[in-house]
């Protein structure tokens, strides 16, 4: 047993360093074992977060990631001047679909988290730089801003001013803006958040930005690589990038939407100017010059070059017919709950996922009998509710079959006032 932290809790129980090696067969025996329990995201009963878009993606993404398992980024300058060009297409065509305008600028992380802590400590800098707003630093965010957001604030001295509710599972932009004090530099919001999953008001948000000279941020994450798609098909959702002159940063994950592997997302900022209180040197190692854009040192180059190829293999076409699929599949199920009593989805979900809730029945109770059925799905709190994910692993037939043992199940909770064992809603541990 480890605890959370991954820390043995007893010394005698710590597993010893391997003494000899073992064979390659010996490993893949022990891979097999290790991976026993792990969700199977193929199987059409899983229901939590999938970016699977095809096998030709995945061996694609192989390929190239095994042609540069031996490359590091943070050598880009000195050793591997493909990767500096790939970075730059990278960056190039995410400026290009986030509507960026000229004279914007990019920079590739390993992620979300690091992208929006990026986009935190450079709005800092900046405002230290100006001089104008006394320290501590406040930052607003919506209701629904991700938790990085909060970790950022915390790692970096600065303060985060979070609205306690929604309004319809959207920003409340008015309590964000009685949020905005005197130390207050930094607004958020996001397209969408992962919780409820609908767009943030996002002109609204940058109307307050533009009202009170702040930094906006969008959180981009999830939606960067889908939103653009969903909009062209005509989908309902708030303009959401450059486009709102006030947007001064963007985070948007490429390991998400882009459908390259984990470890690969981009922080874009609208003046090539605001890049200096980003980037960070030190000249004084005996090693030489030392230069990096954001937290991590060495980067491996595997995500960031299948992020390329597979947004080069799709191009526009692609995510656009990717979108459509996924969002008739997401709208089939939508239309399915609606149509079974005591069940709902909440908000008006912007991606792949949706929240289902109830104001009659338990809807954990419901999630429980879908589990024991072998369903896999996530939770979620405030209201209590279910997370069910759409993606090309699924068909029509798998979303009807859910939808059958939703109703059964929804029926059996009403019927027997059924309560569910567990109420825990888990994010990450
Ligand atoms: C809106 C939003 N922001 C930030 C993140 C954090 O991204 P990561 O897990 O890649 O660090 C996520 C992850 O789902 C997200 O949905």
């Amino acid at each position: 047993m480890t605890d959370w932290a991954g820390h043995h809790p007893l010394d005698n129980s710590r597993r010893r360093f391997p003494p000899d090696g073992i064979s390659h067969q010996e490993i893949m025996a022990k891979l097999d074992k290790a991976q026993a329990a792990d969700v199977d995201v193929h199987d059409p009963r899983s229901f939590r977060p999938s970016y699977f878009v095809g096998r030709e993606v995945i061996d694609l993404i192989c390929e190239v990631q095994t042609r540069v398992v031996e490359q590091n980024v943070l050598y880009a300058g000195s050793s591997f001047p493909s990767l500096r060009e790939i970075e730059r297409d990278v960056i190039d065509f995410s400026l290009d679909l986030l509507n960026a305008p000229s004279g914007a600028i990019g920079t590739v992380t390993i992620g979300g988290s690091e992208s929006n802590f990026m986009a935190l400590k450079t709005a800092r800098d900046a405002a230290r730089a100006k001089g104008r707003v006394a320290e501590p630093f406040d930052v607003v965010l919506a209701h629904t801003a991700h938790p990085s957001l909060e970790k950022a604030a915390h790692m970096l001295g600065m303060r985060t001013r979070r609205a306690t509710s929604s309004i319809d599972f959207q920003a409340d932009v008015s309590q964000m803006a009685s949020l905005i004090g005197p130390q207050t530099i930094m607004i958020v919001g996001s397209a969408p958040p992962a919780a409820y999953a609908t767009v943030d008001p996002i002109p609204e948000i940058g109307a307050l930005a533009e009202k009170h000279d702040l930094w906006f941020h969008v959180d981009c994450c999830m939606g960067g690589f889908f939103v653009p798609f969903a909009e062209a098909l005509g989908q309902a959702v708030p303009t959401f990038d450059f486009r709102v002159p006030s947007v001064r940063s963007m985070s948007a994950d490429l390991h998400k939407f882009g459908y390259a592997p984990k470890g690969v997302s981009v922080l874009l900022l609208r003046e090539a100017a605001l890049f200096e209180h980003q980037d960070y040197r030190f000249e004084d190692w005996p090693f030489g010059h030392y230069a990096t854009s954001g937290v991590a040192g060495s980067r491996p180059a595997g995500p960031l070059v299948a992020a390329w190829a597979v947004m080069q293999k799709l191009g526009r076409q692609g995510y656009l017919d990717i979108a459509r699929r996924v969002i008739a599949l997401r709208q089939r199920l939508e239309h399915g709950i609606a149509a079974i009593p005591g069940l709902k989805v909440i908000g008006r979900p912007a991606a792949a996922h949706l929240f289902l809730a109830s104001d009659e029945i338990d809807v954990f109770a419901v999630d429980e009998m879908l589990e024991a059925k072998g369903y896999s799905t996530a939770r979620a709190w405030h209201p209590d509710s279910v997370q069910l994910w759409v993606s090309l692993n699924h068909d029509e037939a798998a979303i009807d079959a859910l939808l059958t043992d939703l109703s059964q199940a929804a029926d059996a909770a009403h019927r027997d006032a059924l309560r569910a064992r567990n109420r825990e809603a888990v994010y990450s541990r």
